[in-house]
């Protein structure tokens, strides 16, 4: 297995730019396949949950030709509405494919996604859509059944706001006869990249990123050339690994706009941030402080920054409090804080962190994607050296992550855990 091996204290300084957004990318994948007509979709993340839904759709009939690292062509011919690839149970984004099939053939059956253990993820907001449009769902020997003779236009209302069920409930009204409102909508940034894509394939969807969105079923879609969102997540990781380890970074790519809450709490603890067009600088020179927050839907403080927070928060002065709203199992990777030192104590969905002085470097286990790249930042800035293992859960979602971080001077190596020389040799170049 794979691990990183760090040696932490030093600080980050430099320039790193940012991918595209692996969230949007995954709806803006499935929506690709609702036409014949050829789709070049650009900035498109090399990250693992991608290519396996790339290879999903290979499966099903889809031409899909990589046209360079970030760039991949996609003719949606589909011959199969079942999708049974196996890699495909344990990634979340499978489930767009239900949206897109059904939208386009009237028929999907897709394996129940699977994805990181940060909670129950239940898909009845999904199924609520899709039956509202018309369709029969059954969720039977762990795949979701959905047909459809005729999509017909509905007004829907999410009980929850939900990412991926207002993504998946457009994918699928996008070609259905008549008008569909859907409220409550979630308005994350990959929500409206996902409308905009589909737009762009000539889809009639209005109000993407408020509350309500208005979808004007059309006939057939066409193709497009298409650049997805930089990652705001990746942007995020990056911000907050500069605050944690007192460093200096410009984060390239980016859309400010969709950061300015993660923005907002470095300020509030300390840090300096310079706002450009498309780039965020992060600067920390001394020990920050503490806060309070609540993970919200979009434009609140986002549930996947969480971990990244709570883990510099660990060795902030004072005590901060964390309160998760969205996913009810995200403080795993707390015990694994634990062993470098944090003092942190997990109450129902609240963390109370006693910042203390410094953290230790240890052996930890990063238990899901966003954990994973929390216990990178921790070992960054800890003292000694940290082995953070598990890496393939920080590969579904961060695109060389540790190469663009020893870019920025960090000392870090992605080693196999047997392989004792490799270890050794990090250790001795280290010190
Ligand atoms: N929920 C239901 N029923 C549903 C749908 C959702 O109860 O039918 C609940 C969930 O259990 C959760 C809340 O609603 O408590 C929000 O879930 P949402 O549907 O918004 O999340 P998701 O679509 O499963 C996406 C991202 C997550 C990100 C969340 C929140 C993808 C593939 N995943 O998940 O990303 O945390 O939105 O922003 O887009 C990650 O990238 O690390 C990641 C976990």
């Amino acid at each position: 297995m794979e691990q990183y091996i760090i040696k932490g204290g030093r600080s980050l300084a430099g320039e790193v730019v940012i991918n595209g957004a692996k969230n949007a990318a995954l709806g803006v994948i499935a929506a690709a396949i609702m036409t014949d007509e050829p789709v070049i979709i650009e900035n498109l993340p090399d990250v693992l949950d991608i290519n396996v839904l790339l290879d999903a759709i290979g499966e099903i009939g889809a031409v899909v030709e990589r046209i360079d690292r970030h760039t991949v062509r996609i003719i949606g011919t589909i011959n199969s509405v079942e999708v049974d690839n196996e890699s495909m149970r344990k990634m979340r984004g499978s489930y767009y494919l239900i949206g897109a099939l059904l939208g386009k053939c009237g028929s999907a059956q897709v394996p129940l996604p699977g994805g990181c253990n940060i909670g129950s993820r239940p898909i009845e907001q999904h199924t609520k859509g899709f039956r509202a449009l018309g369709a029969d769902v059954d969720i039977s020997f762990g795949m979701v059944n959905a047909k459809a003779d005729k999509l017909t236009g509905n007004h829907i209302y999410f009980d929850l706001v939900s990412v991926g069920a207002t993504i998946n409930v457009m994918l699928a009204s996008v070609l259905a006869e008549g008008q569909t409102i859907l409220e409550n909508c979630a308005k994350e940034p990959h929500v409206v990249d996902v409308a905009n894509f589909l737009n762009s394939m000539g889809a009639n969807i209005k109000g993407a990123g408020t509350d309500v969105i208005r979808i004007r079923g059309v006939e057939k879609l066409h193709g497009s050339t298409y650049s997805i969102i930089p990652d705001q997540i990746e942007a995020g990781t990056f911000m907050l690994a500069a605050a944690a380890t007192r460093g200096d970074v410009l984060i390239k790519n980016v859309i400010p706009k969709h950061l300015e809450a993660i923005t907002a709490k470095l300020l509030e603890i300390g840090c300096e941030v310079a706002e450009d067009d498309d780039s965020v600088r992060v600067i920390a020179n001394r020990r920050l402080g503490q806060t309070q927050l609540k993970t919200l839907v979009y434009p609140g403080f986002p549930t996947d920054m969480q971990p990244q927070m709570t883990a510099t928060l660990a060795f902030s002065e004072g005590t901060s409090i964390v309160t998760e709203s969205i996913f009810e199992n995200r403080f795993k990777y707390v015990d694994e804080l634990t062993r470098m030192g944090a003092s942190i104590k997990v109450e129902g969905n609240t963390a109370i962190i006693n910042g203390v002085e410094k953290l230790t470097g240890a052996t930890v286990c990063s238990p899901d994607l966003r954990a994973g790249a929390a216990l990178v930042i921790a070992g960054l800035a800890a003292e000694g050296f940290t082995i953070v293992e598990q890496v393939e859960y920080i590969e579904r979602g961060y695109e060389h992550f540790e190469v663009k971080l020893k870019e920025l001077g960090a000392m870090i190596e992605r080693v196999e855990d047997t392989d004792a020389k490799a270890i050794q040799k990090f250790k001795l170049k280290a010190g």
